[in-house]
């Protein structure tokens, strides 16, 4: 029973039997999260009081320039999912490898995996423009009792038990779902309290805004350029409107809110595309289509790639789903 208003603590405990293997483990997971969150944004919102913003010095596996507070968040991430009992590995857009947690007494007994990508759209942070968190949960498959292995981290975005992301925008929030619709909690900086303000969140019927990188148009394949011409042209519900912020997370909050598709294609440059399968693409696919709308990688489900590294690139397409299935009517007349 979903109540407006309550706190994320009452939400996850009344709503403790949905949760998949209902253990309680994953809303202490979910619960760490949390705290981890209210601690990154507090820095986040603090970041042009301090001299905390710019390049650390050094690059990503991806070999991009890193903020400072993409290493403060990947940091306090782990550490709050360290400390509990409950996750056994965790994978980060920061860190080339997958790190193991041993758990209690190097027992390996603890049962989840969590990939992340602690700051997305870092390159905003400058000039003072949303970020956010992207989280995505799974079950381990290797057996409890030993070391996490890589298979845990390659599973498909359809095993995935719960996946979320976090705004930290005009006001900070927390969004996510354990395959049971979507629901979004506000921060109440005073309080420091998360309160469900976005009940079941559902992308609208009507939807009218594309989101794209355009500059990069003469590098699209065939199929994207014409959907863009599409989105342009006049007819009774066109041209759309284009809306970048250029942080996915942001990007894709406003669209379930308001209504839209965001894409992310293969580029000539970028020929698998820019995003991250694991720790972007799969917690935002599961979220929309909890939330109604659909994630495609132009030719089918998202969800349902199988994986091979940690770090894979796929190309994106997401948010309401006739929007999806309209690009992917394009795609398909030209799959080059
Ligand atoms: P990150 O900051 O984690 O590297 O992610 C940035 C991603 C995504 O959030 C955003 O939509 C996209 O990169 C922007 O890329 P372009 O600058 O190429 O448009
Ligand atoms: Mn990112
Ligand atoms: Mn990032």
């Amino acid at each position: 029973m979903v109540k407006k208003n309550q706190t994320l603590g009452e939400f996850i405990i009344e709503n403790q039997a949905e949760f998949p293997f209902s253990s309680g483990e994953l809303s202490r997971l979910i619960n760490s999260i949390r705290l981890a969150a209210k601690v990154v944004n507090h820095e986040v919102n603090k970041a042009g009081l301090v001299d905390i913003t710019g390049a650390a010095g050094e690059t990503n596996v991806q070999g991009e320039d890193q903020q400072k507070l993409d290493v403060y968040a990947n940091e306090k991430f782990i550490q709050t999912l360290t400390n509990r009992e409950i996750v056994c590995g965790i994978a980060s857009e920061e860190s080339e490898d997958f790190i193991t947690i041993s758990g209690q007494n190097n027992d390996h007994k603890n049962k989840y995996v969590v990939l992340m990508d602690p700051l997305d759209g870092s390159s905003n942070i400058d000039v003072n423009v949303s970020v956010g968190t992207i989280f995505s949960i799974y079950r381990r498959i290797s057996p409890i009792g030993t070391p996490v292995q890589m298979e845990d981290f390659l599973q498909p975005g359809n095993k995935q038990v719960a996946a979320g992301y976090i705004v930290y925008g005009t006001s900070t929030m927390l969004v996510y779902t354990t395959g049971h619709g979507v629901n979004g909690f506000t921060l109440n900086p005073a309080l420091g309290s998360w309160y469900l303000s976005h009940p079941d969140m559902k992308f609208p019927e009507k939807a009218s805004i594309y989101s794209v990188n355009e500059g990069n148009y003469v590098h699209f394949p065939k199929g994207v350029k014409n959907y863009i011409k599409y989105c342009q042209e006049e007819k009774e519900d066109r041209p759309y409107t284009s809306r970048y912020i250029g942080s996915l997370v942001s990007d894709f909050h406003r669209n379930m809110i308001k209504g839209g598709i965001y894409f992310y294609p293969t580029t000539s440059h970028a020929p698998q595309g820019k995003l991250r399968l694991l720790y972007e693409c799969n917690p935002m696919a599961f979220i929309a289509e909890q939330a109604g709308g659909k994630a495609s990688n132009g030719f089918s489900r998202v969800m349902d790639v199988e994986p091979t590294e940690l770090h894979q690139r796929v190309p994106f397409f997401c948010g309401n789903k006739e929007m999806v299935e309209k690009v992917e009517e394009f795609m398909a007349k030209n799959p080059e």
